[in-house]
């Protein structure tokens, strides 16, 4: 039995969770910042590096307490060593190199890429424990009388996972364990980057994604049509083009793009136009590569795949099965680097003390 302590610090949610054996959430603490940026309409990196060193010590005490574990209980400690902010990372860096030092455990080191694809590999019937009692490692889990094999162990390689959150969309092959190619990404904005800015456009709010999608349930996702964007990487995605159509509408009623908005703006219409725009480059290019590339099964990652409408869409178009994961999985949190790190643990990787926070760090 492995018992993994994963801390998250790339964005703006301080997160620590301790996994067991890569699929068993044993606890998952997620301090947002969201309500603090949101004033910003967008995430202010020296504010999120200052919030997360007021949260971070907190925050992994209550992981360690609600998983009911000492140090003495873990085998490892892991971190998201990038992509990210750098001010972040080295928040969540900085602790683990401490307790990995004090506790004499091994350091881990974890692509915050592919904590979103790991995510899978949690099972997700099981929830953190909530009773008080410390087990001692030899009597069965609370949830192992209805425990089901997760999505991942389920499934056979290769697999294509998209991952669309407010920095990443990516499409990326797993022929294996550890094993990734890079198929296609955006060439300008991130999805989620799309969302949040168009919802400043149309006054909705951050962040974003929650904000449109709440909106657009109210309006005709008919209304506005956008042209497809031409690139050069069948698989590649190009949201900026639709932004900033959805920006000259709301300047063609006399508005400017920021604060109040112009009379008789059909709000509603064009949130529902801008995410079926969305919603249609990704469905199809994720299918083309679905295709091309011949995979298993679709996964869905990241902030952006909580969208109900991107997943029936896809679900409805796709040929081979599509997953996705509970709303608390596809944004940030610990416990997909936990998972992440157990498959790292197992083949033996390693940091040492120097570990360093890589902002552009990429997985292929
Ligand atoms: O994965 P995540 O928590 O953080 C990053 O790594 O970026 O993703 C956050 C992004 C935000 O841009 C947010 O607007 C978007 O995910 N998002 C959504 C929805 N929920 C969150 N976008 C579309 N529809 C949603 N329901
Ligand atoms: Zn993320």
């Amino acid at each position: 039995m492995i018992r993994i302590l994963a801390i998250e610090t790339s964005c703006d949610e301080t997160a620590a969770a301790v996994v067991q054996d890569g699929r068993i959430v044993l606890s998952n603490i997620v301090a947002s910042q969201v309500d603090l940026h949101a004033q910003y309409g967008g995430i202010f990196p020296e504010l999120a590096s200052r919030l997360h060193i007021e949260a971070i010590v907190p925050v992994i005490a209550q992981a360690m307490e609600q998983a009911h574990l000492g140090w003495g209980d873990l085998d490892a400690v892991a971190v998201t060593r990038g992509p990210g902010l750098a001010g972040s990372l080295v928040v969540g860096v900085n602790a683990a190199k401490g307790i990995a030092l004090a506790h004499g455990l091994p350091l881990i080191g974890v692509n915050h890429l592919e904590g979103h694809i790991y995510a899978h590999w949690l099972e997700q019937n099981h929830r953190p424990p909530i009773t008080d009692r410390r087990p001692t490692g030899n009597e069965p889990l609370a949830a192992t009388s209805n425990r089901q094999p997760a999505t991942g162990d389920k499934l056979a390689f290769p697999l294509l996972f998209l991952i669309v959150s407010g920095g990443h969309t990516e499409l990326i092959l797993m022929r294996d364990h550890g094993q990734y190619e890079l198929i296609g990404q955006t060439l300008d904005d991130a999805a989620g980057e799309a969302f949040d800015k168009v919802a400043r456009l149309l006054n909705l709010g951050y962040p974003g994604g929650p904000a449109i999608e709440r909106a657009a349930r109210q309006g005709n996702p008919a209304a506005y049509h956008f042209s497809k964007p031409k690139v050069d990487n069948p698989f590649d995605f190009s949201l900026s083009g639709i932004k900033t159509a959805v920006l000259r509408l709301v300047q063609s009623k006399g508005g400017t793009g920021e604060g109040p908005l112009p009379y008789g703006l059909p709000v509603h219409d064009l949130a529902a136009s801008f995410q079926a725009g969305v919603i249609e480059q990704l469905a199809d290019r994720t299918i083309a590569a679905a295709q091309a590339h011949n995979v298993q099964a679709v996964l869905l990652s990241g902030g952006v795949s909580a969208n109900q409408a991107l997943r029936t869409a896809m679900s409805a178009q796709c040929p081979q099965p599509v997953h996705w994961l509970p709303v608390e999985w596809c944004t940030d949190n610990a416990a997909m680097i936990g998972a992440a790190a157990y498959w790292r643990y197992q083949a033996g990787e390693h940091a040492d003390l120097n570990l360093d926070v890589e902002p552009n760090l990429r997985l292929a």
